[in-house]
């Protein structure tokens, strides 16, 4: 199939990479010409595990290409996907701008009949505004679609490979036979392509995503208490996650959920529903947890040194997860920015964060190129982000770099006993 995916993003490079991967063929367009002469030119603007040999390949066997010609790409293509940013807007709903702005070009340029798929997290009713959009500016029969997106960063290839499920909303047939088409080389497993209206499609990718958001701060408030009545909160977790009704993903307390989508999708639910009437309690608490979260190792760094000024302290990730250089919303910039606020001075190491981190913090803070170099006469270290090669350092070396052997373990990463039987004074989450 012939397909144009609008937007080059996170979402939109990896969708189209892996639907070229399938054998159709895909143009990728942007709006950024820096980011479509970078792909032209071999270089991949994001870090994901994978993507980088996978774009290769599907560029050298003449599947995938990269443009700002939208209008060049559309008039080619039977599927076009809508992949552009969804950020918050000013009172927590969805700013659909790109959205709309993206509706608006691809109507203009249809040619024949044309599926549009929203492929970006876009609240209720989106599906219909799109089609509105389109209508005004074309006379060319097209069907739009819901089909959000649920990949994970850092896993976003194999997740988008094989998938739990596909979610597609909508309500024409000829739309579905092209989608279920399309779909069916990742779903071989038995694993659903989930047809419902646009609407319940465009509700899901929100519920998911603010259940996750749920299950997290719901672990952190455990967290809390735990620390509180000399409990330990992974215990709790084994406990709880042993239970068949609530199996154990997501239930990791940590520094506060952070990235591209959890926080600003949470609020927009929290926006829609209050625009349909109900003030979405629950959420509100799941938001107020985290944002307590990020500023939690903050806290204990005040109450164990006291003054934070003239300090000095390693941090070991900027990334909001593991294997992404995402750093949206990341708890690591509430909590250097914290730092840095207090008069204490930053030495960082991330794996592949580096470049992301110098946007937001320039100079202000020293980068590092391995994680040892970062705690050269540190006062403590941070923990920030559970990168697999933080988990089994040379406990001895980091003794010897520190100035005090502190560590503030922002994702229970060691182990709160052997840490003390190392000399080390350390602080976890919700840990005696
Ligand atoms: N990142 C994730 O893990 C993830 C997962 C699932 C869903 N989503 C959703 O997918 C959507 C995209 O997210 P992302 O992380 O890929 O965003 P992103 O910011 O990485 O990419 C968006 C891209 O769209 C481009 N763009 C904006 N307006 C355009 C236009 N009119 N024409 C062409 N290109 C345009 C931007 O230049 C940018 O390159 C969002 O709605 C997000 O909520 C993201």
């Amino acid at each position: 199939m012939k397909l144009t995916i609008v937007g080059s993003g996170y979402v939109g490079l990896v969708a189209g990479t892996c639907f070229a991967d399938s054998g159709n063929d895909v143009i990728c367009v942007d709006v950024d010409a820096s980011k479509i002469k970078a792909l032209n030119g071999g270089k991949i603007p994001i870090y994901e595990p994978g993507l980088e040999e996978m774009v290769h390949k599907n560029v050298r066997e003449k599947r995938l290409s990269f443009s700002t010609d939208l209008a060049a790409a559309v008039s080619q293509s039977e599927v076009v996907f809508i992949a552009v940013g969804t950020p918050e807007g000013e009172t927590g709903d969805a700013d659909l701008q790109h959205v709309l702005s993206a509706a608006e070009q691809i109507g203009k340029a249809l040619k024949r009949y044309t599926v549009i798929v929203d492929k970006s997290t876009v609240p209720v009713g989106t599906a219909d505004r799109v089609r509105e959009t389109v209508s005004r500016v074309t006379d060319q029969p097209f069907d739009v679609v819901s089909n959000p997106e649920f990949l994970k960063e850092g896993a976003a290839i194999d997740d988008f490979l094989k998938p739990d499920r596909v979610v597609i909303g909508t309500s024409s047939d000829q739309a579905r036979r092209i989608m279920g088409e399309l779909y069916a080389p990742f779903v071989r497993t038995e694993n659903p392509i989930l047809f419902m209206d646009p609407r319940s499609a465009e509700l899901t990718k929100y519920a998911a995503n603010a259940m996750l958001a749920t299950r997290i701060s719901f672990m952190n408030d455990i967290a809390q208490l735990c620390e509180r009545v000399g409990a330990d909160v992974d215990a709790i977790r084994k406990g709880l996650g042993a239970d068949k009704r609530i199996g154990y993903p997501f239930l990791f307390p940590g520094v506060g959920y952070g990235g591209s989508c959890f926080p600003k999708d949470v609020k927009a639910l929290v926006a829609t529903a209050r625009d349909f009437g109900i003030e979405f309690d629950l959420l509100r608490a799941v938001e107020r947890t985290n944002d307590q979260q990020k500023r939690l190792l903050l806290n204990k760094a005040a109450r164990h040194y006291g003054d934070l000024s003239g300090k000095h302290f390693a941090v070991w990730g900027l990334a909001f997860k593991p294997r992404t250089d995402d750093m949206r919303e990341a708890p690591s910039l509430v909590m250097i920015e914290g730092l840095l606020g207090k008069g204490a001075t930053i030495a960082a190491h991330d794996p592949v964060a580096t470049q992301v981190a110098r946007r937001h913090f320039n100079d202000r803070v020293r980068y590092t190129e391995t994680p040892y170099d970062a705690l050269d006469k540190a006062d403590g270290l941070f923990i920030l982000t559970e990168w697999n090669e933080f988990r089994r350092p040379d406990f001895d070396r980091m003794k010897k770099l520190m100035k005090q052997p502190v560590v503030f373990d922002g994702r229970n990463i060691f182990d709160p006993f052997r840490m003390r039987e190392r000399g080390f004074v350390y602080f976890g989450i919700g840990r005696p």
